[in-house]
């Protein structure tokens, strides 16, 4: 067996085996197979697919390169949450101490920003003190404990993906529902839960353009987790507008606050409880309807929020200290009317440009910058009406820049429906 045979394989419309899969995968892990060699596959990938069964099988091979989280010392119901990623997707913030205000258990591990998405452990660094790097011991004694931990990858996990995604970024190769639908599941799997909630995000500011591709996504991740007797539920959810209004880290740790003291906007506030109420249906076997009653009743009652502090404190975080940029800018529309479309993808390369992400990899961020969009789509604004803030140290950013992303028309215009479909 040789890479070029592989490769040519692939190009030929071949269809690989285990082998051949492992072959390449391992090769290029242990830096035996080159950047080039292993771009030529993922290209010939990208444009000739792979089969179901290719597809389990390099799931199982990344799975295996590397460590697997053991949490067979977290007594309880053990569950799990994703997003394909977003912009101002701070669902995880809210649903983590929600889950965990209901009894049940949710040991997460999570990523820092990428491209133009935000990242969960970024967004807890805005929390002065809070520390996203806990031992093993420290992590599962939380869980048992508190219910709720998020911490960032600190074992040797799925060392596979690691060096794929980043090959990916740069090759133009990420765009392929094989590749993702491996690159989710093999992480989801090492990491150890039973049951996991996929938000699979639709839209321009989404990885997944179409509904029909993110179906297709979907039932391939619901296929590939029923292999390890894993409950995986996918919601498909909108991204043609920014999820809330908040994008930016400290400003999404606040708006985050606020959604779980029953103040949120409502499409996050309905997006959570959506993804909340599958988990604690599948844990305590009721209905969801049931179960997102109950969650209601804790964000209510106070015990959500009072969950969030203890999981904050817990990891040595500051609650009173939640990074804030001082400097506003407040942004005016131009004229009235309806919002019709958000080019969200731009307004997240803007959030990012502005120092709320990473443009290079050793970038720092700036945790208090970012945007408030009061408007979304299908509101009406006035000319003069504040459309949204800019959290910024200078004010050295292109307003028309800006604005350009929401684009204003007469006639009245549908709000986005958020919940597109629930996969199971
Ligand atoms: N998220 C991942 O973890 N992997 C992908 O390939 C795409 C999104």
């Amino acid at each position: 067996m040789n890479i070029i045979e592989i490769i040519e394989k692939k190009k030929n419309r071949g269809i690989l085996t285990y082998e051949e899969i492992e072959y390449a995968v391992m090769g290029y892990v242990n830096k035996e197979i080159e950047d080039y060699q292993m771009s030529s596959l993922l290209m010939a990938i990208v444009l000739n697919g792979m089969t179901n069964q290719e597809t389990f099988d390099l799931t199982d091979v990344m799975l295996n390169s590397g460590e697997k989280i053991d949490l067979s010392d977290i007594e309880g119901i053990i569950v799990d949450k994703h997003s394909t990623g977003g912009v101002g997707d701070k669902t995880t913030l809210i649903l983590a101490p929600l889950v965990a205000s209901m009894g049940i258990k949710i040991a997460k591990m999570s990523g820092r920003g990428l491209g133009h998405t935000g990242g969960t452990i970024d967004k807890l660094e805005s929390i002065e003190g809070f520390k996203v790097n806990l031992t093993d011991k420290e992590f599962i004694e939380q869980v048992n404990k508190v219910g709720c931990s998020v911490i960032s990858q600190t074992k040797n996990i799925v060392p596979a993906d690691k060096k794929l995604y980043a090959l990916r970024d740069v090759t133009g190769t990420v765009d392929s529902i094989p590749l993702i639908a491996s690159s989710i599941m093999s992480k989801k799997l090492a990491s150890g839960a039973d049951i996991i909630v996929i938000d699979v995000k639709v839209g321009n500011g989404a990885l997944m353009k179409t509904i029909d591709s993110a179906t297709k996504l979907a039932n391939l991740m619901i296929k590939i987790g029923k292999k390890y007797d894993k409950e995986v539920v996918c919601v498909l959810s909108n991204m043609e507008e920014p999820l809330g209004k908040n994008i930016g880290n400290g400003l999404e740790v606040i708006e985050s606050i606020e959604t779980l003291k029953g103040k949120g906007p409502k499409d996050l506030t309905t997006l959570v409880l959506t993804l909340s109420s599958i988990l604690v249906s599948l844990s305590f076997n009721i209905t969801e309807e049931e179960a997102r009653l109950k969650l209601i009743e804790n964000i209510k009652n106070g015990k959500a929020l009072e969950k969030f502090n203890e999981f904050v404190k817990a990891q040595g975080g500051n609650i009173e200290k939640i990074a804030l940029c001082d400097n506003v800018v407040s942004v005016k529309s131009a004229k009235d009317g309806f919002i019709k479309s958000i080019d969200t993808y731009k307004l997240g390369e803007i959030a990012r440009s502005i120092g709320a992400g990473r443009l290079n990899k050793d970038d720092e961020i700036d945790y208090g910058v970012g945007l408030v969009i009061n408007k979304k789509v299908g509101d009406y604004l006035f000319e003069n009406e504040e459309l949204l803030k800019i959290y910024c140290k200078d004010t050295d950013i292109s307003i028309n820049e800006i604005t350009e992303c929401f684009e204003i028309v007469d006639e009245k215009v549908e709000k986005n429906k958020l919940i597109i479909d629930i996969i199971k």
